[in-house]
């Protein structure tokens, strides 16, 4: 097992604890399963230029330390499966509920609703990972949300019940440590199949928006790298990479 007591270092507030891991990372070497959390995260980063909203106090935003050096950096996209695996599985626990699906990448969405966002940051030496930095926001106890958020939804949202934050983040790292063991020691099919039978909108005619243009297309499955391959109403097959694409809810 790569790890399995993870270190938690808590914080009152910060700008982001990805950003935080890097920083600590200057002067103090982080072991793989350290977790970096903060009661306020008051800058948090999403994917591209995005933002992460989170109040004070009612949600989790964390970082957690990998060190998946077993893992060639052209198979990144398994570690991203493998979080989102993580992710889906706890938190299905935490709401007693089978609809809690993947929605490429790595967000997990209830519904129509985003119930948590993931950015991993990676550092790579050479042809193997030195770190990544996997950051994790999760909707928990908050029950509204700024306009501006899209389509968010927390635990409380769907369950009604208020979660004790550290009991909510012990079952999510147990999740993802336990996800994370079959990446390391090779479960690779069962991580791919996993995903793609939780992926939201396999095999089903939706509605896309790349640039300007608006299609139906079904998702057929991921290249090696990741990205998703949609296929068109004409029949035509084609890949996507991640910020080319919106599945439109
Ligand atoms: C997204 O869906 O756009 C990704 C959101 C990731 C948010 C988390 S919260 C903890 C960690 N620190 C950050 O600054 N961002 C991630």
């Amino acid at each position: 097992m790569p790890f399995t007591e993870p270190q938690t270092i808590r914080l009152k507030e910060t700008d982001s604890t990805n950003r935080e891991a890097f920083r600590i990372m200057e002067h103090t070497a982080l072991a793989e399963g350290t977790v970096i959390i903060a009661a306020h995260q008051y800058s948090g980063r999403g994917q591209g230029k995005t933002i992460w909203e989170s109040a004070p106090g009612m949600n989790l935003t964390f970082s957690l330390i990998l060190r998946p050096v077993f893992l060639p950096p052209a198979d990144q996209f398994l570690l991203n499966q493998t979080i989102a695996l993580g992710l889906r599985v706890g938190l299905t626990s935490l709401v007693a509920n089978s609809g809690i699906t993947i929605k490429w990448p790595n967000d997990i969405y209830y519904k129509k609703g985003k119930i948590s966002g993931t950015l991993i940051e990676n550092r790579i030496m050479g042809n193997q990972f030195e770190v990544s930095v996997v950051g994790i926001g999760i909707n928990v106890n908050q029950a509204e949300f700024s306009s501006d958020v899209p389509n968010p939804v927390s635990l409380k949202n769907i369950t009604g019940r208020v979660y004790d934050l550290n009991d909510t983040l012990e079952i999510i790292i147990e999740s993802i440590m336990n996800w994370y063991n079959k990446l390391f020691t090779g479960k690779h099919e069962e991580i791919q199949e996993s995903y793609q039978e939780h992926l939201l909108g396999f095999g089903q005619q939706l509605k896309y928006l790349a640039g300007e243009e608006t299609f139906s297309g079904t998702i057929r499955g991921l290249d090696e790298y990741g990205r998703l391959i949609i296929e068109r109403e004409s029949g035509r097959l084609q890949a996507f990479d991640i910020k080319e694409v919106r599945l439109l809810l």
